[in-house]
C-alpha cells in the first residue's frame, strides 16, 4: 500500500473509465440531479454497502450509516439526512437495514466496553432491555443476536415513523413507505421482516404484526429443533 494510496485512484479511474464506456452520458445525467427513491439507513460494517447489495448505480439510492442502524430521535445528522431525502429529493422508501452478525449490537446485548460507542449502543440496550424477558427465553447466545439483530431494524424503523420528518410528509399527504429489512453476511440476501408503513395510522399494527410474525419465527423453529432426532 502506497503512502498515497495510488492503488485506489488507479482503482477510481478505471471504474470511471468502465462506466463511461458503458454509458457515455451517464455522469453529464447525474450532473444535472439526483432523484434517488430510497433512503438506506444502514450500519456503518464495510461488509454491508447499500448500493452493491442492491445492484444500483450512482444516483439510486441516498444513504445514511452508522454503527448498529440507529435511528435516534435527538441525533441531528439522521434528521437532517431524513429530512434532505424526504423533503428535499423526494424518496419514497425509507428502509432501515440491519444485519446479522452485527457487532455493535452484540457489543450491546453482552454489555461489552469498547469505548465512545458504547454511549451510542445505548440506544440498541434500550432496545434490548425493552425486549429483555422474550431475548432471555432464547435458546443461546447466537440466538440471542440474531434476534436483537432483527428487534433493533423493528425498533429503529419505528423510530424513522415517529420522526417529525416522516410524520410531517404523511400528515401533507407525500407517498413514503418506511421498511425494516435484515442483511445476512453470510449468503448476501436481504429478507424483508415486514414491518412497511405508509401511513402514520398503519406504525402500530405493523410494528406489531412484525414483532408478532417474528417471535414465532423462533417459536417455530424451537418447535422444530425439538422435535429433531437427538435434539
Ligand atoms: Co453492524
Amino acid at each position: 500500500m502506497s503512502r498515497d494510496l495510488d492503488e485506489l485512484f488507479d482503482s477510481n479511474r478505471r471504474w470511471a473509465a468502465a462506466t463511461t464506456a458503458r454509458d457515455p452520458g451517464f455522469f453529464t445525467r447525474l450532473l444535472a440531479q439526483q432523484t434517488p427513491q430510497y433512503l438506506w439507513i444502514g450500519c456503518s460494517d464495510s461488509r454491508v454497502p447499500a448500493n452493491e447489495i442492491l445492484g444500483l448505480l450512482p444516483g439510486d439510492v441516498f444513504v445514511h450509516r452508522n454503527v448498529a442502524n440507529v435511528v435516534a430521535h435527538g441525533d441531528l445528522n439522521a434528521l437532517s439526512v431524513m429530512q434532505f431525502a424526504v423533503d428535499g429529493l423526494k424518496v419514497r422508501h425509507v428502509i432501515v437495514v440491519g444485519h446479522y452478525g452485527c457487532g455493535g449490537v452484540r457489543a450491546a446485548l453482552l454489555d461489552q466496553r469498547i469505548g465512545i460507542v458504547d454511549n451510542w449502543l445505548r440506544n440498541v440496550q434500550d432496545v434490548r432491555n425493552h425486549h429483555r424477558t422474550w431475548l432471555d427465553s432464547l435458546a443461546g447466545e447466537d440466538e440471542r443476536l440474531q434476534a436483537l439483530c432483527e428487534l433493533n431494524v423493528l425498533e429503529q424503523a419505528y423510530n424513522v415513523c415517529q420522526t417529525t420528518v416522516v410524520q410531517d410528509a404523511w400528515a401533507r399527504g407525500q407517498q413514503v413507505v418506511v421498511h425494516g429489512w435484515v442483511y445476512g453476511l453470510h449468503n448476501g440476501l436481504l429478507q424483508d421482516l415486514k414491518m412497511t408503513v405508509a401511513s402514520l395510522a398503519e406504525v402500530g399494527a405493523a410494528y406489531g404484526l412484525a414483532l408478532g410474525a417474528m417471535k414465532e419465527r423462533y417459536a417455530r423453529r424451537r418447535r422444530a429443533a425439538d422435535r429433531a432426532p437427538g435434539g
